[in-house]
């Protein structure tokens, strides 16, 4: 039925926000893979946990409700730029339907830091 799409609102490396509707059980990965959503580099191991490509930031609140992290999460979590307290690594988070609603975003790459401010000052 369509009580079980999920709206999630992904913000990009440049600000930009997608608005998808997901379906529960999918992961956060997933997702970015089936709307190709424009994320640079995004899930580079494919879910394998070998890479920390796929990390997302969350809103606290969300963030609390999460499952908790496996050992293998931890450390890869632990080599990820832009390391927040509410990050998770997008591969390892499966929809649910509380989770209607969020925001997600992907950490700000130091290297298109520049490139996007002179893409903002020149506006
Ligand atoms: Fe590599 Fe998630 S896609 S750890």
């Amino acid at each position: 039925s369509s009580g079980s799409k999920m709206l999630v609102h992904f913000v990009n490396q440049s600000g930009v926000k997608s608005s998808v509707f997901v379906t529960e059980g999918e992961t956060l990965l997933d997702v970015v893979i089936k709307k190709n959503l424009d994320i640079s580099g995004f899930g580079a191991c494919e879910g394998t946990l070998a890479c920390s490509t796929c990390h997302l930031i969350f809103e606290e609140s969300v963030y609390d409700k999460l499952e908790p992290m496996v050992d293998e999460e931890i450390d890869m979590l632990d080599l990820a730029y832009g390391l927040t307290k509410t990050s998770r690594l997008g591969c390892q988070v499966t929809v649910e339907r509380w989770m209607d609603g969020m925001t997600v975003h992907v950490p700000q790459e130091i290297n298109d830091q520049r490139g996007k401010q002179e893409a903002v000052s020149t506006k």
